[in-house]
């Protein structure tokens, strides 16, 4: 059975949601109705060729393929192309059955790569969108670099169960705290410092912010020129969010969280 297919048919008990990672920020969550939403789906090899002075080349395999990749909702966070990937997108076989959200930048990838427009959702920071049984709260995240000035994060909200924070790539400034107001259970944090990102000690004292109960550090794993050490983020938690769990997925295999009853 393919992966697409083991997440199709993993039972998630009630109040919990499950998540796979793809590597990089890219993830499956699947909620008790079966509901699955995607976020930063990178597929391809894509970013390999984006600069001939980095090396890009993708290091963690491609666990489902865009031509077999079944999501009800497929997300993005900004137009970096490691997070909203033309070539993932323009290779999607099912774009006729999915729901496509991210600010208006990724909108006009989305639009280009043959999504039809009734099937676009526009987000940004503070948004709040509802698909089935999933909540799309918007939040802010600051640019990394003038490419693009659209970045954002989200709050996702599994029906009356947990809920998960998830930065997207962004620069260190207290605009972040606002997402604590949604009081969420994880929080999936960029930790690899390089351009521009949340570095581990940034996205420790952010979780000491936020107060999540368990933080999963990403966008550490994929580039040999974009790389961190993960455990330099736990250490750092020990300091800044002493309080806060700390969490390292592997990736392809599934984590499941249960929230409040
Ligand atoms: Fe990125």
């Amino acid at each position: 059975m393919s992966l697409m297919q083991q997440i199709r048919t993993y039972p998630v008990p009630k109040h919990a949601v499950a998540l796979w990672w793809f590597g990089q920020n890219g993830y499956i969550f699947k909620t008790p109705e079966g509901t699955l939403i995607s976020v930063d789906l990178y597929l391809t090899d894509s970013c390999s060729c984006l600069n001939p002075g980095f090396n890009l080349s993708r290091r963690v395999p491609i666990l489902i393929s865009p031509e077999e990749l079944d999501v009800d909702i497929f997300t993005c966070t900004h137009n970096h192309q490691d997070h909203t990937d033309p070539e993932t997108i323009r290779n999607l076989r099912n774009k006729g059955t999915m729901q496509f959200v991210g600010p208006h930048p990724t909108c006009n990838v989305y639009q280009k790569e043959g999504i039809e427009s009734g099937r676009i959702v526009p987000a940004w920071p503070q948004c709040d969108l509802e698909f089935r049984d999933v909540r799309i709260h918007g939040t802010f995240a600051l640019p990394t670099d003038t490419t693009d000035l659209n970045h954002m994060g989200f709050v996702l909200a599994f029906g009356g169960g947990p809920k998960i924070y998830i930065t997207g790539d962004t620069d260190d400034t207290p605009l972040l705290h606002e997402a604590a107001r949604h009081s969420p259970d994880l929080m999936i944090t960029c930790i690899n410092g390089g351009f521009n990102n949340l570095s581990h000690w940034e996205a420790a004292d952010l979780a000491g912010h936020i107060k999540p109960k368990v933080a999963i550090p990403c966008h550490y794993d994929m580039f040999p020129d974009n790389a961190a050490d993960p455990k330099q983020f736990r250490s750092a938690m020990h300091i800044k969010a002493p309080d806060v769990a700390y969490h390292e997925m592997e990736h392809g295999k599934p984590f499941v969280y249960f929230g409040a009853r």
